[in-house]
């Protein structure tokens, strides 16, 4: 026996790899065995010089100690990921195929229209479904039993209450937390999902989707509003586009307005889709009432500023000339593929 001898046993020991219960179980042998390796030297052990008995016997253990502390961890770890029954994955082989599906067409006009309004500057926020009377009515000048409120069958979530919870009826409620909270000037929209106790049908639904548009800073004008409006309407209907301004009335805003679009189907023609008027409804809008500034202690003497609001399922109905509000919401396969296409991973 030589220590080089030993030495290379302890090297072998530190590299041995097994990849089954059975290999674990040979090496042991191989080692530890009656006839193994390190058996084998503890009995030639015996006829090692007196005096180099100490170095020999002191590494000898060690070595035996080695093999049996590895030997158990080469159990443990096969234990702890038993598969050695089963054959090995072939990584080689293709993986399975993902199925991708496509985008919602809500979404995709959502995402044009903040694209659109994150280029003109306009920051995105986003408010809570779940609103208190203050934030969806109270704030934006639609005083407590006002028949404004009419204008918005409501799910209330508690009732008889000062300022009780309720599902909001339309992201403007938005515009008065981005009020609350932003510094001025504030350039914003947000979008989301909104809720009002209607009978479905083919042009209502109780659940839908809106994009609420504000900007507040000194001096914004009616000319600001149009011109933004224009602006995103050539940018969403193509450069063609018209728009027209129609008189209109909403609590939060002074002068309110209705914008239509030139429709971009027959183009002022008259078809089915425009109902022969050359022209389609888009949004709400109108300069922010004083007093809606004041709720939110925003000083209406130094600033103004236009709010605009519009139905993502009615913008999307336009685009792809879908007559029916339901299919949004019923998640028809077939209906959903048509959309396929436009998906841009
Ligand atoms: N919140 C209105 C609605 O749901 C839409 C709207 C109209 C929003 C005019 C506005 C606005 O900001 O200025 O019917």
């Amino acid at each position: 026996m030589t220590l080089e001898n030993i030495k290379k046993l302890l090297e072998e020991l530190d590299a041995l790899k097994c990849g089954t219960a059975k290999e674990v179980e040979e090496a042991r042998v191989r080692y530890l065995g009656k006839r193994g390796e390190i058996t084998a030297l503890f009995e030639e052990f015996r006829t090692v010089d007196k005096d180099a008995k100490r170095e020999f016997g002191r590494i000898l253990n060690e070595l035996k100690q080695k093999a049996i502390a590895k030997i158990e961890a080469l159990r443990d770890t096969l234990e702890a990921c038993p598969d050695d029954a089963q054959p090995k994955a072939d990584l080689t082989l293709p993986g399975d195929e993902l199925e991708l599906g496509s985008r919602h067409p809500v979404s995709m006009v959502r995402e044009q229209i903040v694209d659109i309004f994150r280029k003109f500057g306009y920051d995105v926020a986003e408010g809570p479904e779940i609103e208190d009377d203050h934030h969806v009515f109270e704030a934006l000048n639609f005083p407590a039993n006002h028949p404004a409120r009419d204008m918005q069958d409501t799910f209330f979530v508690s009732a008889g209450h000062l300022n009780p919870l309720l599902l909001r009826t339309h992201t403007s409620s938005v515009q008065v937390r981005a009020m609350e909270t932003m510094p001025l000037p504030i350039r914003v929209v947000c979008p989301g999902r909104v809720f009002r106790n209607e009978a479905i049908s083919a042009r209502a639904h109780c659940i839908f989707h809106q994009i609420e548009g504000l900007y507040i800073d000194e001096n914004v004008t009616f000319a600001d509003l149009k011109q933004a409006i224009l602006l995103f309407a050539r940018e969403m209907f193509g450069p063609q586009t018209e728009i027209r301004m129609r008189p209109s009335y909403f609590p939060f805003t002074e002068p309110s307005a209705e914008v239509d679009v030139s429709c971009n189907i027959c183009h002022g023609k008259g078809c089915n889709i425009c109902k022969g008027t050359g022209w389609l409804e888009i949004m709400g809008c109108g300069m922010v009432d004083p007093n809606v500034l004041e709720a939110s202690g925003i000083d209406s003497s130094k600033y103004s500023g236009f709010a605009f609001g519009m139905g993502l399922e009615r913008i999307a109905m336009l685009k792809w000339q879908v007559n029916d509000l339901r299919h949004y919401f019923e998640n028809d396969l077939r209906f959903l593929r048509e959309f396929n296409t436009s998906l841009e991973v």
